[in-house]
């Protein structure tokens, strides 16, 4: 008997290229997922055109035609629920979600960030990192909570910083490391390996006391 795969829908305000990640992992054969919507608050999101080539039902949402930012983030998340999504992955979206919104969503969200969490939550990660002179840079995959950047971080990909980097080559050095951190960290979600349960993180049924690593083979 074979287990019918999660339902995922992604939100992405920009070019998509985590999402296109996704979907590459997908049709490898590495990711057991139907992407039941791809989302944005942006209609020019280059990611939406990715999922109309992938026939995958899109959504995008004006916030300007909403009276707050609640309103805008309620429905949002009650046309995602609608979807039949069961597990929603941030990949560039750039919003901060309210609280209210998310509650039913708990444990069930993740959002890649550019920076190695708790650092640099919010814009300019690279910038602050390279002014900051850290020798090390990163991604971070954490579940999201209403505190931006801020839910229980369950995942990393490092990378040292260079002599020659500057913040548009340290981005480009990091992106393929987002592209395989974010696929693997929801293929854990997906398999139920992961879990956010009574404010824990559980991986394989122990709890996280630390980010999972990216390494050669994968999450460490
Ligand atoms: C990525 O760097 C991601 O970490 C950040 O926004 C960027 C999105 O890039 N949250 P893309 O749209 O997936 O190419």
């Amino acid at each position: 008997m074979s287990i019918a795969p999660a339902k995922v829908a992604v939100l992405a305000s920009g070019r998509g290229s985590n999402l296109a990640a996704l979907l590459d992992a997908c049709a490898r054969g590495e990711l057991p997922v139907e992407f039941v919507l791809v989302g944005s608050d942006k209609a020019a999101a280059g990611a939406l055109r990715l999922a109309e080539v992938a026939d995958i039902p899109t959504l995008a949402l004006d916030p300007h035609g909403y009276p707050d930012r609640r309103a805008f983030d309620l429905d949002l998340l009650a046309r995602i629920a609608a979807s039949g999504a069961e597990l929603l992955v941030l990949a560039g979206f750039m919003r901060v979600i309210d609280g209210e919104a998310l509650r039913p969503w708990e444990g069930r969200i993740i959002n890649i960030h550019p920076s190695l969490l708790p650092k640099y939550r919010g814009l300019h990660t690279h910038r602050r990192a390279l002014e900051a002179g850290d020798r090390e840079h990163g991604a971070s995959v954490h579940f999201v909570t209403a505190e931006l950047d801020g839910g229980p971080v369950v995942a990393q990909a490092r990378l040292t910083i260079e002599p020659g980097d500057d913040e548009q080559r340290l981005a480009e050095r990091l992106l393929p490391l987002e592209h395989r951190l974010l696929p693997a960290t929801l293929a854990l979600l997906v398999n139920r390996r992961l879990q956010w349960q009574a404010g824990a993180v559980l991986c394989d049924g122990r709890t996280l006391s630390a980010p999972l690593s990216l390494g050669e083979h994968g999450l460490e």
